[in-house]
């Protein structure tokens, strides 16, 4: 690796927008750590190829977010092999939705240990690091429904409101020891997640959005390339909406 190639960390990185943030924000000669909790290894297979086509050496490993023991031998790992680590991208993140009145406290729970609590594991345990290096990206992918809520998400809203309290706070934190911490904000993007909106509902969010389509994964990770980029190292705290003017 030299002196200029980065080494990247990113969670939920087999499919989706994680993929699609790995291969954006790897060029040739970097590292990219990702983790996932698929049931299968295809789609982080699947992952590691295309990465390894562009020159940029990869690693997947599957563990729950949650388990904070992992996510520690996580980063643990990574920094240990590589003597540092430029970027976290904190993108892991379920659905379980329903209405407000039938959801059960442990799918109230689940969605926020795995979105909020999970990426805090993550941010903590990157940040530690960062601020030894004095420097360091954090972007966490937060969403729409935490910005103006959405029905049947109660869970997954508060979750992602969560997380850019989290982000703010840590930006103001880690911002004198050169680390900077922002969040984006999805809007209706075309991934395995929004596959399991029913038909209906998910023309109608559709028919909404001021730019007349729904976003794809690439959309997303140019923006978090961009985040991570000198060009953004006057920027942080901030929680930039990728809605196609859903959200403004
Ligand atoms: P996806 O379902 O296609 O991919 C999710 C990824 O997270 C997979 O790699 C999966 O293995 C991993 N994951 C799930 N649970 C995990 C756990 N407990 N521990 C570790 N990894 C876990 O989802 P998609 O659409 O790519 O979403 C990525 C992020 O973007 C999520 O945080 C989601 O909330 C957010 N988002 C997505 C939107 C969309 O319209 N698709 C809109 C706004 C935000």
């Amino acid at each position: 690796m030299g002196e200029q190639n980065k080494v990247h960390l990113i969670t939920g990185g087999s499919r989706g927008i994680g993929r699609a943030i790995c291969l954006a924000l790897a060029s040739e000669g970097d590292v990219v750590y990702f983790n996932h909790f698929d049931p299968d290894e295809s789609a982080a297979e699947e992952t590691i190829g295309l990465l390894g086509q562009a020159g940029v050496a990869a690693f997947g490993q599957k563990f729950d977010i949650s388990d904070q023991e992992q996510v520690n031998l996580w980063v643990g790992q990574a920094m240990e092999a590589q003597g540092r680590v430029d970027n976290l991208i904190n993108n892991a993140g379920i659905t379980m939705d329903t209405l407000l009145v039938r959801m059960s406290a442990d799918q109230f729970n689940k969605v926020l240990q795995v979105n909020l609590v999970g990426a805090f594991y993550c941010l903590q345990a990157a940040a530690k690091l960062m601020m030894k290096q004095r420097a360091g990206s954090i972007v966490s992918i937060a969403s729409i429904a935490g910005q103006i809520g959405n029905p049947g998400q109660a869970n997954y809203a508060a979750s992602k409101a969560g997380l850019i309290a989290l982000t703010k706070t840590a930006a103001k934190e880690l911002a004198s020891r050169g680390v900077r911490v922002n969040a984006v904000a999805p809007g209706f993007i075309e991934t395995e997640m929004t596959k399991t909106i029913p038909e209906k509902v998910a023309e109608a969010m559709k028919g909404m959005i001021p730019m007349g389509r729904p976003g794809q994964p690439e959309d997303v990770a140019d923006v978090v390339a961009f985040l991570c980029s000198d060009a953004a190292r006057y920027l942080t705290g901030q929680v930039l909406s990728i809605s196609g003017g859903l959200y403004m």
